[in-house]
């Protein structure tokens, strides 16, 4: 299959933005914006290539683990031990990026993205033992905590010059700082803040097309399914059970490898969108609210805007919006009705309520195979879903709880 990596990177990290604006109250777009000057830093580091887009990648990914280290972290509280070490983001995002098809060494550089140039940081790396991208995502992403660069005034620009002269060779490697000096004075920073920072990225981003192997593409899938699931802990398993049911029907319905590869990222994604609502709503027992079902029902219409923005997708994109479509049009986001919606976007909807009701939660037990089926028949009855569908999943599901 073949796609602009960093340009997925760069569609999921608006949902990987909205997580870490939850959990850690930064302002929207901060990976983009530790993309952008980690890509600035590395040019001055003569980086280029594909150097310079692995640079680019890890810097959209460098939180990557937020989700899985705060579900860690709560299960940990729940079972009354000791608080979880910040660093452990470090550690599962570096694991979890080894999923990813980089094309050079980027080994430690999420590991090590928190480290001080003097060893004072979780690891207690100094400068030397540290990779230049792992420094220079470091001083990115704290110099956009700290600061408020997008509304940043030419007099605040000009003391966190002076604050970074002085973490010289204390927090951030000396190179790095005189290469962050070097890249971005404030007339950069004013077209940052004035063109805003999707076109500056998007403007210096090469484009990249590649060809990526079946095992790639479903790496690169499972990686965010897990980045969605840990969400929340009511839907733990949830994507990559959507995504290993739509793998054994693409062999039933003999979808060809390329389609049925698609098919496979599309279910792995369909929930991606979930990311940007609120776990309160997300977690909340019992009935939803009004307001809150329509809160809720924002996260497919989110998968699409995300999704849409990578080209060559537009078929992923489609399964993976329509999942919550029903045939007689009352289904969301889009309303669409029977003529509307293809084979392979009724059968997404039907794999995703069996999934959904087969699955424990904490409020409830997974029903069995046959009481599922029983319901998903009465939907087709009422003429919600495929009954065919219904029963292909029947025969084929069987076995599989
Ligand atoms: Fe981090
Ligand atoms: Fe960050
Ligand atoms: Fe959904
Ligand atoms: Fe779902």
């Amino acid at each position: 299959m073949k796609l602009d990596l960093t340009e997925v990177y760069y569609a999921l990290s608006f949902s990987l933005d909205a997580v870490e604006k939850e959990l850690v109250g930064v302002t929207t777009h901060h990976a983009k914006r530790v993309a952008y000057l980690s890509m600035l830093l590395g040019k001055q580091f003569g980086m280029a290539g594909a150097e310079l887009s692995d640079l680019v990648g890890c810097a959209l990914l460098h939180d990557n683990a937020l989700t899985e280290f705060i579900r860690e972290e709560y299960q940990q509280g729940k079972r009354g031990g000791e608080k979880l070490p910040f660093s452990r983001h470090c550690v599962i995002g570096e694991e979890n990026i080894q999923l990813l098809p980089f094309r050079t060494d980027v080994t430690d550089v999420i590991l090590y993205h928190h480290e001080n140039a003097d060893g004072t940081g979780p690891f207690g790396k100094k400068a030397e033992e540290t990779n230049k991208k792992a420094q220079i995502i470091h001083l990115a992403d704290t110099i956009d905590m700290e600061w408020d660069l997008p509304s940043l005034k030419e007099q605040e620009y000009a003391e966190l010059c002076r604050k970074l002269l002085e973490d010289k060779d204390r927090r951030f490697a000396a190179d790095c700082v005189e290469a962050f000096l070097a890249a971005l004075d404030f007339q950069k920073l004013r077209e940052m803040q004035t063109e805003g920072i999707i076109y500056c990225l998007k403007k210096e981003l090469p484009e990249e097309y590649d060809e990526y192997t079946d095992e790639e593409i479903h790496n690169i899938a499972e990686l965010f399914a897990r980045i969605v699931d840990y969400k929340s802990s009511f839907t733990k398993d949830h994507s990559l059970g959507v995504a290993h049911k739509a793998e054994i029907m693409a062999k039933v319905y003999q979808y060809p490898p390329e389609k049925a590869v698609r098919y496979y990222f599309a279910a792995a994604l369909h929930d991606i969108g979930k990311l940007i609502i609120d776990n309160q709503i997300l977690e909340k027992i019992g009935k939803l609210t009004e307001e809150e079902f329509g809160e809720m029902k924002n996260h497919a219409a989110a998968t699409y805007e995300i999704l849409r923005q990578i080209k060559g997708l537009e078929d992923v994109t489609a399964w993976a919006s329509r999942h919550h479509e029903k045939l007689d049009g009352c289904g969301y986001p889009f309303g669409m009705t029977a003529s509307e919606l293809s084979k392979e976007d009724r059968l997404m909807g039907c794999i995703d309520i069996y999934q959904a009701l087969t699955e424990k939660r904490p409020y409830k037990d997974g029903l069995s195979h046959d009481k599922t089926i029983a319901m998903m028949r009465d939907m087709a009855e009422n003429g919600k879903i495929d009954r065919e569908i219904v029963e292909d999943l029947n025969r084929t599901l069987s076995n599989s709880l």
